[in-house]
């Protein structure tokens, strides 16, 4: 048993919230698990017995298939629910399907909703601890978290050391992006400096009044000014959630704001470490060139591999914080 203390939480509803300290150990305790990710037997008893419900009311590739892997190395069982395919599609309510969840007794319950406010909805009818895979444009704390253990894993830092000293450039359409509200959450909770860039249509009013960034409506500012950046965090334009299209044509919006491999050559000239992150869905041509996705200063897979062992912690610290008696551990 490695781990070093608890959340002071008992639902991981966002990076809001979280302090310094629950961070660290959330970190922490991902490090022993990409450790455990790295052995031919993958797997550790710690949740034996647990039950962990997946509920995914949107749609996901990453989140959702690294969290039930997560369980499942953590040797929970899982119960694995979408909304297409299920009874959603005849008109059940987010509530109503929660309830009967719930009355097979998980004991954590993964959810991702189209609503922002979604998990606070579940706690009213769900007894075990929830961990938000990503409310509407709200949050999406596992993301931010997989975010700076990849930043810290590069750079060979322990959690406890933050990330001091680093710039990120986080660039896209923040207003509608819940990986953008809990990265400029977490990261200068980190000591990272966080610089945010998009058309002015997807820069929501009074940011700097809320979170500690800097804002630039200008991407090759805020690429190419002022401390060279560290790693540039590539955002998609959220159309899903958009009333109408907020920018002219795909090609337009990578002229002005994607990441081509001109404008990342720029990047690099002031910091050949530059690393490139996204959090994916990716759209090639768009945001990002392929060939900037695909170089080696890329560490978009790395991302995924690292959600595993984030979400492994996640889910192992929330049990420890809601109830007792959890066998084994992440050694
Ligand atoms: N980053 C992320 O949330 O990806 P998915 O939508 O595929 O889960």
């Amino acid at each position: 048993m490695t781990t070093k203390g608890v959340l002071s939480l008992p639902h991981l509803m966002g990076i809001e919230g979280l302090t310094r300290d629950d961070a660290t150990l959330l970190l922490d305790t991902a490090r022993s698990f990409i450790e455990v990710n790295t052995r031919q037997l993958k797997k550790v008893p710690a949740l034996r017995g647990r039950l962990v419900a997946l509920m995914f009311f949107e749609n996901s590739t990453r989140t959702r298939l690294s969290f039930e892997l997560a369980a499942k190395r953590l040797s929970a069982d899982t119960l694995s629910f979408s909304s297409s395919g299920s009874s959603v599609s005849k008109g059940e309510t987010l509530l109503d399907t929660a309830a009967n969840i719930e009355a097979m007794k998980p004991d954590l319950v993964v959810v991702r909703h189209e609503a922002s406010g979604a998990p606070w909805m579940l706690e009213r009818v769900m007894s075990g601890a929830i961990a938000n895979a990503g409310d509407g444009n709200h949050e999406h704390p596992t993301q931010a978290l997989l975010d700076a253990m990849t930043l810290l894993h590069r750079s060979q830092r322990q959690p406890k050391d933050g990330l001091a000293g680093k710039t990120v450039c986080i660039v896209g359409d923040i207003s509608r992006s819940r990986v953008a509200r809990s990265n400029m959450l977490l990261l200068p909770l980190l000591g990272a400096k966080v610089r945010v860039a998009g058309p002015a249509t997807m820069l929501p009013a009074g940011l700097r009044d809320v979170y500690d960034v800097e804002v630039f409506d200008d991407v090759d500012e805020a690429l190419c000014s002022g401390a060279p950046v560290d790693a540039v965090m590539m955002l998609r334009i959220q159309k899903e959630r958009a009333a109408r299209a907020v920018m002219g044509s795909d090609d337009d919006y990578a002229v002005g704001y994607g990441l081509t491999k001109d404008r990342f050559a720029r990047v690099l000239a002031r910091n050949d470490a530059a690393l490139v992150m996204h959090p994916g869905p990716m759209n090639r041509g768009v945001e990002i060139d392929a060939e900037v996705a695909d170089s080696p200063h890329s560490v978009i897979l790395e991302q995924t591999e690292t959600g595993v062992a984030v979400r492994m912690a996640v889910l192992y610290l929330l049990a420890l914080g809601h109830s007792r008696g959890v066998e084994g551990g992440a050694a």
